[in-house]
């Protein structure tokens, strides 16, 4: 037991628990996500599972992404990225309603599962589902071998390492830097990208690593307003547009590890019932980097403090105006609006370790919980 206890010591490298040495490993794994792929001197991404399939690519009347838990939210970023950048339909759905829903599929449309373990049943099982129907099913998986990876027709690698916190981390940000890469990819091959905005996109995805760096730099100011917040019963997390998705992670993030009700919105929809649920005791959690609707999410903000909640906003570096109205800021550096996520998400990260910590929760493995889910 004794040699157990060192060799996981060992493995933690240092760290307390393994989450939050997964989430400081970010900035090295979207690096390693990226690494090979992402020549940007040469104007060039290289991802073989792409090129060899990239006719069905540009012929596919829409894409659909399937998945389950944190892998679902960045199938939703993804669906911005992909619409927004490569301008083809993306459709995302929960794995388990897919497979059930008689969905309608063609050999025209795209499959996209993304799953950290590459075992999650019902991310397999609308896998096979769509291929029966005579679709092209791409994997993103994380697990080099693992079932997804082997039951899709191609694929890409998050190549995160190994994830052992249950509350995902790192998987996340390196899903989405996948999905960038490929969104980028399908944009400049159907021309739809001018070559500047390609090479600032490219050059922009080299700077991330460092950012994320920066962003955890934030970690004893998010200690701070953790041990304000941490025995809220209930938290409402914000965001619009790319930044909506991160909203649903944050939230989820918090439910899963330190057992406190927390609810994702889009920011815009909260005065058609959050809002009903604001008063001094809900801390409520926004995304309000530049760009992106910052205009609207700042009057979000002034209905929250109209209500007496407390808000705790995630701005970009530099912010002024949410500064004067939120309880606190946290700062993450400036970037292109596509790639806020991968940042925004560091904070949220972090804030909820710490709360679970402070409320002396199993970090690494919440109750009731599993790290893949094989069965239904
Ligand atoms: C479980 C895990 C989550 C994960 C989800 C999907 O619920 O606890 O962290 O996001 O499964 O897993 P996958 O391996 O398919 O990404």
């Amino acid at each position: 037991l004794e040699l157990q206890m060192n060799l996981e010591e060992i493995e933690k490298g240092g760290y307390d628990h393994f989450m939050l040495k997964e989430i400081y490993e970010q900035p090295r794994a979207i690096k390693d996500t990226y690494r090979g792929r992402l020549l940007a001197d040469q104007g060039l991404i290289r991802m073989a599972g792409i090129d060899q399939n990239m006719e069905k690519f540009l012929n596919a009347n829409r894409i659909i992404i399937v998945a389950c838990g944190t892998s679902w939210h960045a199938g939703l970023v993804a669906e911005y990225i992909f619409e927004d950048l490569a301008r083809i339909p993306v459709e995302v759905e929960y794995a388990s309603e897919f497979r059930y829903r008689n969905p309608v599929i063609t050999d025209k449309d795209i499959l996209i599962a993304i799953s950290q373990s590459g075992e999650t049943a019902d991310t397999l099982a609308a896998i096979k589902l769509a291929k029966e129907k005579g679709a092209f099913v791409f994997g993103v998986c994380n697990v080099v071998g693992s079932s997804i990876a082997r039951e899709t027709d191609a694929g890409a690698y998050t190549h995160a390492g190994p994830e052992i916190g249950v509350a995902s981390t790192k998987a996340f940000t390196t899903q989405i830097t996948v999905l960038t890469l490929i969104a980028l990819k399908l944009a400049k091959a159907k021309g739809v990208f001018s070559e500047s905005r390609y090479h600032e996109y490219l050059t922009e995805l080299e700077t991330i690593p460092s950012k994320v760096e920066k962003a955890l730099q934030s970690n004893t100011l998010i200690e701070i307003i953790a041990d304000v917040y941490k025995d809220s019963t209930n938290c409402l997390y914000l965001g619009r547009g790319y930044n909506f998705p991160v909203a649903l992670e944050g939230a989820l993030k918090l439910k899963e590890i330190s057992y406190i009700h927390a609810e994702g919105y889009p920011a815009a929809e909260m005065k058609h019932g959050p809002i009903a649920l604001i008063d001094e005791h809900m801390p409520v959690f926004v995304i309000a980097t530049k760009k992106g609707h910052y205009e609207k999410v700042v009057s979000n903000i002034q209905e929250i403090k109209s209500r007496k909640g407390k808000i705790i906003a995630i701005v970009t570096e530099g912010d002024e105006q949410v500064r004067d109205l939120a309880d606190h800021v946290i700062e993450v550096p400036e970037t292109l609006e596509s790639l806020t996520p991968l940042l925004t998400t560091i904070p949220l990260q972090l804030l909820s370790y710490h709360i679970a910590v402070m409320r002396g929760c199993n970090v690494d493995q919440p109750r009731n919980l599993a790290k893949s889910v094989t069965v239904e």
